[in-house]
This record gives C-alpha cells, sequence and structure tokens, in this order.
C-alpha cells in the first residue's frame, strides 16, 4: 500500500479532511441503503434537533497498521454496541451493529492511504455518528436522522504520548447522577469546555470531574476513565452510572486479570482515599493510556508515582494494549478484526 507522504511523526490530534466517508438515512422508519461518499458537507434542516435540542451522538476508534501490512479494529463490535445505547438514550433509532462494523472496514478501506505507517504510534481515528434531522420545532425526537462515519490520521492525544501528565480536579460537573454521563452524547462535551480550558490555562492537561451528587469520589479523566494500582497491587476503577463506559477500561480490567494476574475492582474512588494509589492512569481510544503525574484539587497537590517516570504496571499494561492493537501481541478472541483492504 502507497501511503500519502506526511509528517505521520507530528499529526497532532487535529483534524484532516480525507477523501471518503460513510452516509446513510434513516427515513420514514428504516435506514436505507447506506454508502461511502466523497462530500464531507451535511446538509441538513435548520430546524434539527440535533442543532437545538443535542439529538446527537457518536464514536471514537481507531485502525491500526500493523507490521505485516494488514490492518486492525479493535473491538469495534463494542462501539456498535456503545452507540446504539447512546442512540436509545436519546430516542434515536440504533444503527445495526453488523452494519455498523461493515460501514467502518469500507471507510477504513477507502482511505486507507492515509493509515499512518506502523511505527509512527500514528493511528486511522474513525468518527461515527448520528444526528437528528429535518423539520422539528418542538421538543421532541425527529422524523429523520443521519448515520455517517468520517476517519482522521491523528498522534497522541495528550502531548508527550506515554509521559505522565498532571491535571485539575474541577468543581464543574460534567454529567448529572441520572442523566447522560454514560451515553457518548454531544451535550456532555459542550459543558467539558469551560473546565478543560481553565485546566489548560493551568498547564494542566485536562479536568477531573468528581461525581455530581456528592463531589466527593472521582468520575472521569478528560475525555477518559480513571484506573488506578493500590498499593496491594489491586487494579481499580470507578463505579458509577454517569460515566461513560470505556472499552479501553474494560479492556484493561481483563488483562490486569487475566495476563498481570491482579486483583482487579470497580468500586467508588473516594477523593480523600486517592493516596491509597501508588499509580493512577486515565485511559481512553483517544488518550490509550496517559500516567498521571499528579492532581491539583483546590490547593493541594496529590502526587502518584512520579511526575517524570512511568510506573511499572501502566507501563506493562500499555505494552500490552498496544501491542495487541498494532498486532505484535497476540489478543484475546475477537478483540481485533482485520480491515480487508482492496484499495490499491
Ligand atoms: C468522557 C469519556 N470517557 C471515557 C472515554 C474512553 O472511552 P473509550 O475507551 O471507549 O475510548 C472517552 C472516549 O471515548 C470519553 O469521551
Amino acid at each position: 500500500m502507497q501511503k500519502v507522504d506526511w509528517d505521520w511523526e507530528n499529526l497532532g490530534f487535529q483534524y484532516r479532511r480525507l477523501p471518503f466517508r460513510y452516509l446513510s438515512v434513516h427515513k420514514d422508519g428504516e435506514w436505507h441503503e447506506g454508502g461511502l461518499t466523497t462530500d464531507s458537507t451535511l446538509h441538513i434542516s435548520e430546524a434539527s434537533t440535533a442543532l437545538h435540542y443535542g439529538q446527537n451522538c457518536f464514536e471514537g476508534m481507531k485502525a491500526y497498521q500493523c507490521k505485516d501490512g494488514s490492518v486492525n479494529l479493535f473491538r469495534p463490535d463494542q462501539n456498535a454496541k456503545r452507540l446504539k445505547a447512546s442512540c436509545e438514550r436519546l430516542m434515536m433509532p440504533a444503527f445495526p451493529e453488523d452494519k455498523f462494523v461493515e460501514a467502518v472496514k469500507e471507510v477504513v478501506n477507502a482511505n486507507a492511504k492515509y493509515i499512518p505507517p506502523y511505527g509512527t504510534g500514528a493511528t486511522l481515528y474513525i468518527r461515527p455518528l448520528v444526528i437528528g434531522v429535518g423539520d422539528t420545532i418542538g421538543v421532541s425526537p425527529a422524523p429523520e436522522y443521519i448515520f455517517t462515519i468520517f476517519a482522521t490520521p491523528v498522534g497522541s492525544y495528550f502531548k508527550g504520548g506515554i509521559k505522565p501528565a498532571n491535571f485539575w480536579i474541577t468543581d464543574y460537573d460534567r454529567a448529572a447522577p441520572k442523566g447522560t454521563g454514560a451515553a457518548k452524547v454531544g451535550g456532555n462535551y459542550g459543558g467539558s469546555l469551560i473546565p478543560g480550558t481553565e485546566a489548560k490555562k493551568r498547564n494542566f492537561a485536562d479536568a477531573v470531574y468528581l461525581d455530581p451528587a456528592t463531589h466527593s469520589k472521582i468520575e472521569e479523566v478528560g475525555s477518559a476513565n480513571f484506573f488506578g494500582i493500590t498499593k496491594d497491587n489491586r487494579f481499580v476503577t470507578p463505579l458509577s452510572p454517569s460515566i461513560l463506559p470505556s472499552i479501553t477500561k474494560y479492556s484493561l480490567l481483563y488483562l490486569a486479570k487475566h495476563k498481570l494476574g491482579l486483583e482487579t475492582s470497580e468500586e467508588p474512588v473516594y477523593l480523600d482515599q486517592l493516596d491509597e494509589f501508588k499509580e493512577v492512569g486515565a485511559c481512553g481510544t483517544a488518550a490509550v493510556i496517559t500516567p498521571v503525574g499528579g492532581m491539583q484539587y483546590h490547593d493541594k497537590f496529590i502526587e502518584f508515582y512520579s511526575e517524570t517516570e512511568v510506573g511499572p504496571v501502566t507501563q506493562k499494561l500499555y505494552d500490552l494494549l498496544v501491542g495487541i492493537q498494532f498486532g505484535d501481541v497476540e489478543g484475546p478472541e475477537g478483540w481485533i478484526q482485520k480491515v480487508p483492504i482492496t484499495e490499491a
């Protein structure tokens, strides 16, 4: 496969328009036959619910170029399931799960020249989304929907790759206790812009959110889930109905237990017990695993393993996860789906 000649090592996390995307329309009660298109502009009604009432949701996933020339998707069936759950939360019709995975493969294949080469650390980021469209003025579900998938090559999300980053614990909430925190819907992210910007202004990588009801427990680390390794070697992630069920987090729970032999647990993570963790990390498709050097809460700084070095368990988990994603390490059955590349 002849790749385009781009500066793969310095891509950053930016949108770059690629030639092909997938589009399907839901009309008259069903999803119509979708397909690839070169038009990157959506033409929608000014009265679309996606614009007024937040009837939109999305996914984030990646395609990985392997050493042997093949291309991997990491657990795309899980993204299909989560998109369905997000759609249901907003009364939108879910896109069929098997068709979702096939459509993702079509987009990756069509843009194969833009999948960053193996060894650069960069990947092809894939963004599926569903939006409510058509003419609506009252607060009610839309008459029509668009499902589309675009892709764009990206480097590492948090600057510096796998180097520890510090985070700022914000007093803002990202989600209500029985709100939409567990769904990947646009509104959750609109509300995170102020805290995220404030964190970056203070030289932190991103904001950490506490549980909205009591502000005593850790919920999310920016656009990533929290994990920690306790001093007695347990792998712990927060249990809460208002955090996004991260596919990376569930993968790490499995790897920590079955490959590293650690005890694992999803349980409340109390702010005043953070010093029980010797290592802390943020995990997600974009963040991969970002070691957390420390967290600032009001005038207190809580340091974990180190602000400059990566903890040994975090490093092992990172090597396993990234090894599986890029095809260098055999993953558990069903985690990797190959994309048939037919574009020369
Ligand atoms: C708020 C939030 N939490 C966690 C995650 C991590 O989820 P995943 O591992 O499925 O990418 C993401 C990214 O999708 C996110 O936006």
